[in-house]
């Protein structure tokens, strides 16, 4: 639940623990969001673009990934929304495997994830409030249910002042925001931006990443994929790089370069 009330970490669940017959100083092994084993995706062209990605992503996680253009970024993201499938190999997303899951469960998994995108896809004719509802009102949430569910994700990225202004009337900004909101509305386990601040300047991107840090700071999981060196290297998280459709370095609290 994301909620502009709670705060602080606090708020990560660390899994439902089993039996309680542990000692209580053992640690409780944080839930696994998302998985990939061996996964390998070439397109129909032939393309390789993944090339046996092994990746997990422990709940309560800020990942960002790195790489240079090609290298398989935008595929990973790809596959965790089951837009594509793996040619070989496992995804796992909150311990279901996306590539055995019927249909008609798609779109049950697919609101456990929050995604935006560089362009804000934001429909043109809806007002920032009605971009943010209809996330809701296609997936057949009771209409009472909608009204307070986008009035606290508007809280929590501060847009409750232009709710009512359709996206032409916004900062570009303020549009990632909206579409942030709307990612958010469904309470997703795993949020997702596939570089959010390129199309912003660079104190609006430091905006989004505080935004995006505190969403995470909230519960949320949060994987980003960026060029933004300058941002990585500041705010010293997770990095995990790919090049070429590999995972080259896997580091917590890194720089966007290797430092070694
Ligand atoms: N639908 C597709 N069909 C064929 N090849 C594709 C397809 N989508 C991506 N590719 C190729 O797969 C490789 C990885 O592309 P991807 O978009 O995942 O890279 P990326 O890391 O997101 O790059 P960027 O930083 O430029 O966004 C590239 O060589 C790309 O040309
Ligand atoms: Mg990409």
């Amino acid at each position: 639940m994301v909620s502009a009330a709670t705060s602080g970490p606090k708020a990560v669940q660390p899994g439902k623990p089993g039996a309680t017959d542990k000692s209580p100083d053992e640690p409780i092994p944080s839930r696994i969001v998302l998985a990939m084993q061996g996964v390998t995706k070439a397109y129909p062209n032939g393309r390789m673009a993944l090339r046996g990605v092994d990746l997990t992503i422990p709940e309560g996680d800020f990942v960002f990934l790195v790489g240079p253009s090609g290298a398989g970024k935008s595929t990973m993201i790809k596959l965790l929304i089951r837009d594509e499938l793996a040619t070989k190999g496992v995804v796992l997303l909150d311990g279901r495997d996306l590539g055995r899951l019927k249909r008609r469960d798609v779109p049950k998994i697919r609101r456990k994830i929050g995604i935006v995108f560089q362009d804000f896809k934001l429909l043109p004719n809806k007002s920032v409030r009605d971009n943010v509802g209809f996330a809701l009102e296609v997936t057949g949430a009771k209409r009472s249910t909608i009204a307070p569910a986008v009035d606290r994700v508007l809280r929590v990225v501060g847009l409750t002042g232009q709710a009512g202004q359709l996206p032409n009337q916004l900062s570009g900004g303020e549009q990632q925001r909206t579409a942030i909101a709307r990612a958010l509305v469904h309470n997703p386990r795993l949020f997702i931006a596939d570089e959010p601040t390129g199309n912003l300047d660079p104190l609006i991107s430091w905006e989004i990443i505080q935004l995006l840090l505190r969403i995470n700071e909230l519960g949320v999981t949060v994987l980003m994929a960026t060029h933004n060196a300058e941002v990585v290297t500041a705010v010293r998280k997770r990095v995990v790089a790919l090049e070429n459709g590999r995972i080259v370095r896997d580091e917590t609290g890194a720089a966007y370069h290797r430092e070694d």
